[in-house]
């Protein structure tokens, strides 16, 4: 590993946005986005250094160090309680997390609703809230299909556009939390190279500025 400063980042949908916000910032990240299979990528001035990862693994890597820095949906860490200093609110990969329904649903009566889910801390959470007991079935992704088909009464899942939703004839019946990427540290990190995290997360303040 480099002098550079080491971000752990969700490869996808969030990472194709966080690039143009990092070229605001200063840095030529475009290599982050380039089509190779390397996993470790230097932005052009060797200042950044990316480890592209499945976003539910960004806080392992913040939380023991080996990254300083990372970038990670709201959804993510509070599906883990992760107590990750959360540093700044990104404005990227902005969508709600809600629980939707086959249009017309009505809730059965006489059973316990089954909630299919990638959430199910989430879910459970949100249902406690309410004193309702529920049944959660665990999923991995196409959780719509939970709903579609008779293994789940409802699906707690991310919604953006909406689009998944419609094309499976289902809707939002309540919506959960909302969900955006933030920026988070690993504190030791903080302390000890502070100067330099607090230069970048600035840049960053500034380029959502503009
Ligand atoms: C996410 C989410 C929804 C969809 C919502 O799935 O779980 O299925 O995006 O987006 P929309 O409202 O814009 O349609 P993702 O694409 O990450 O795949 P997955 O099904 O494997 O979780």
């Amino acid at each position: 590993m480099s002098d550079a400063l080491t971000l752990a980042v969700p490869k996808g949908r969030v990472l194709k946005v966080l690039v143009p916000l990092l070229a605001k910032a200063g840095y030529d990240a475009s290599s982050f986005l380039s089509d190779e299979r390397a996993l470790v990528r230097t932005s052009a001035c060797g200042r950044l250094e990316a480890l592209l990862l499945k976003p539910d693994d960004v806080p392992t890597y913040v939380e023991r160090g080996v990254a300083s820095i990372g970038v990670v949906g709201r959804d993510v860490l509070d599906e883990k309680g992760s107590e990750l200093f959360r540093v700044l609110d990104l404005r990227v990969g902005v969508c709600k997390l809600a629980v939707a329904a086959p249009k017309g649903f009505t809730a059965p009566r006489g059973h316990v609703l089954r909630v299919a889910t990638k959430y199910p801390r989430m879910a459970l959470a949100h249902y406690a809230k309410k004193g309702e007991q529920v049944e959660v079935v665990k999923l991995h992704g196409s959780v719509e299909l939970g709903a579609v088909t008779t293994l789940a009464d409802v699906i707690v899942d991310l919604v953006e556009t909406g689009r998944t939703l419609e094309e499976n004839g289902l809707e939002v019946i309540e919506d959960v939390a909302s969900v955006s990427s933030v920026l988070v540290a690993n504190r030791a990190a903080w302390k000890v190279d502070g100067e330099r995290l607090r230069a970048f997360v600035k840049g960053l303040e500034e380029a959502l500025a503009v």
